[in-house]
């Protein structure tokens, strides 16, 4: 069989004048001319960064990565790419994740690779790296960098970000002191990796692993077990077949059976509500429509089976323990796309088919669901025309069918201003409404979703009250939070024009979340309502302001939706100086 034609062979194989600039420039690292024999070319886009402490080992895992490379006769080539730190980066990395999105399609398109292992760990940099991959379509495998372990106060086993709230919570209400939280603090996070909940980087790590981009096993190993080094390293040698064979590339793996097993698998495994957003980008990337109702038409079939914090009680570390998500798609397989091709060349039945569970407490069977529906909802109505989302495993049961009068907050800051106000006009049965925090209101669509509870209601232990935005919320928060309400506020959508004391009604069940104003006062309102000027004016944020799509389309620039697939005879030509 003649062997495939390598795209690096463009760079590397010619007998010309750039042949001998692309070899000679290269040799100034310290390679020898043997890796010029014609052996493909793995690129590592690595998001290491110590400013994003969630990927702040990928450099060893790029190591592990190389080991896999060289023992499978590849040549493997490390490269940077933005990295996004969900803690450090402000106002919110939501903001950023489609420039890396643009920068790893971009590196990817130009540099001379024939396959690429992609390392992520934190939120936004898995969704972004995907992306990026979609558009560029060269073979692509992808390494999260695995949940931290478990973190241990006193008898307590602590959960990144859940347990975060939690204990603010109890710190407002005056039941811990500074120094106990000082403690706590120290011992949430004691090894590397994500956040260790089901959080966003643990959902999404989850979804590629789904969607089959990963090899089996991947989302859950902690960051710290040997284990993760291992897998990176067959993750190497297997971007050197993949390099070999061509393929399988994104778009052979990214199909609409893959995006039905991801939002199974979120569903099944309470994820975080920025899965939604996510998915519909991906998917927007590799020319599949996503539309939010597919997601209810899931959800409503698909039942929660992982008990995970925040919708339920173990850790990350606890779920590797069980089986990881193996165990889960193996037991979701009746309703799954068993056949979907995996990055592995086998299909997902087989990647799943050796899973066993080790705990039913954790990871529970089809039989014995935590609950008969998935963990996220859709809603509509006349507040939310596109689409809202909710997270129906971590919110309160009694709060799923409510109506209640508005708390109106205009922005993040007069939200901050007022909540502890002791004049506050608010009890258990209100509803707080913030607006101007969505995708071009805030801007960047933060995760300011879950508004606190106003201390003074906190101190007579309400713990859960409705509240409503068009921000996001952390993958690691809980409460009766509707989320990502579309159109947003700044662009006139309905919840613009909500005023203290207008009733809302909410009903989990019926999927509806409406305002009982009438047609002829929305209209009125709609007609007296002017919008705030642009955050913006130049730079990357002013194309962030011009381009970004609404929530319900994924937040991704209306000019990246699609692919431009990476052509072996696009990569010749000149490029010395
Ligand atoms: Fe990076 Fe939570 S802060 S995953």
């Amino acid at each position: 069989m003649t062997p495939r034609p390598l795209r690096s062979r463009n760079w590397f194989g010619r007998r010309d004048l750039d042949g001998f600039a692309h070899r000679s420039w290269l040799k100034t690292e310290g390679f020898s001319d043997h890796v010029f024999d014609g052996r493909p070319v793995i690129g590592i886009a690595n998001s290491w960064s110590e400013l994003t402490n969630c990927n702040a080992h990928l450099r060893q895992v790029a190591d592990a990565v190389k080991r896999g490379v060289w023992s499978a006769g590849g040549f493997p080539l490390e490269f940077p790419t933005i990295s996004l730190g969900e803690v450090l980066m402000k106002p919110t990395t939501m903001l950023f994740r489609n420039l890396m999105a643009m920068d790893v399609e971009e590196c990817i398109r130009a540099y001379p690779l024939d396959a690429v292992v992609l390392l992520s760990g934190c939120d936004k940099t898995t969704p972004a790296m995907l992306m990026g991959a979609a558009s560029a379509d060269v073979p692509a495998i992808m390494v999260t960098g695995g949940p931290m372990l478990s973190g241990k106060w006193r008898t307590e086993e602590l959960g990144s970000g859940t347990d975060l709230w939690r204990l603010w919570a109890e710190r407002r209400a005056d039941r811990l002191t500074d120094e106990e939280l000082c403690e706590a603090e120290s011992c949430m996070s004691r090894s590397s990796g994500h956040c260790m909940v089901m959080g966003t980087a643990s959902t999404m790590a989850s979804m590629a692993e789904a969607l089959g981009m990963t090899l089996s096993g991947n989302a859950a190993i902690p960051a710290s077990d040997s284990r993760r080094m291992a897998l990176a390293e067959l993750s190497g040698r297997r971007a050197v077949e993949m390099a070999l064979a061509g393929g399988p590339k994104p778009s052979e793996v990214l199909t609409t059976q893959a995006f039905d097993n991801a939002i199974r698998a979120d569903m099944a495994i309470g994820g975080s509500t920025n899965a939604v957003i996510h998915l519909v980008a991906i998917a927007g990337r590799a020319g599949i429509d996503l539309p939010l109702r597919r997601f209810d038409e899931l959800s409503r079939t698909t039942p929660l089976l992982v008990n995970v914090r925040p919708s339920g009680k173990y850790l990350m570390e606890d779920f590797f323990y069980a089986g990881g998500l193996p165990v889960v798609l193996k037991e979701l397989l009746p309703v799954l796309h068993g056949e979907a091709l995996t990055v592995t060349g086998k299909s997902l039945a087989d990647s799943v088919a050796a899973a066993r569970c080790w705990n039913e407490d954790v990871i529970r069977p089809l039989t014995m669901p935590i609950a008969a529906e998935g963990g996220t909802v859709i809603l509509t109505g006349n507040l939310c025309p596109g689409g809202a989302v909710l997270k129906q495993s971590a919110a309160s049961a009694h709060l799923m069918v409510h109506r209640g009068r508005a708390v109106v907050f205009e922005d993040h800051q007069d939200l901050h201003r007022r909540i502890d106000d002791p004049d506050l006009p608010v009890d258990e049965t209100s509803v707080l409404v913030v607006k101007q925090v969505g995708p071009r209101g805030a801007p960047g669509m933060p995760e300011w979703g879950a508004a606190p509870i106003p201390s003074k209601l906190l101190r007579r232990g309400v713990k859960d009250m409705v509240r409503i935005s068009d921000a996001r919320m952390s993958g690691t928060s809980y409460g009766t939070v509707v989320l990502h309400v579309s159109p947003e506020s700044a662009v006139g959508g309905p919840l613009a024009f909500v005023r203290n004391g207008d009733e809302i009604e909410l009903d989990v069940p019926k999927r509806t979340l409406a305002l009982r104003i009438g047609d002829d006062e929305l209209v009125r309102r709609r007609a007296a309502w002017t919008p705030r000027p642009p955050h913006f004016t130049r730079g990357y944020g002013r194309l962030f302001l011009d381009h970004v799509l609404q929530a319900n389309e994924g937040c991704d620039f209306d000019f990246l939706r699609g692919r431009t697939p990476v052509r072996f005879e696009d990569t010749a030509g000149p490029s010395h100086a």
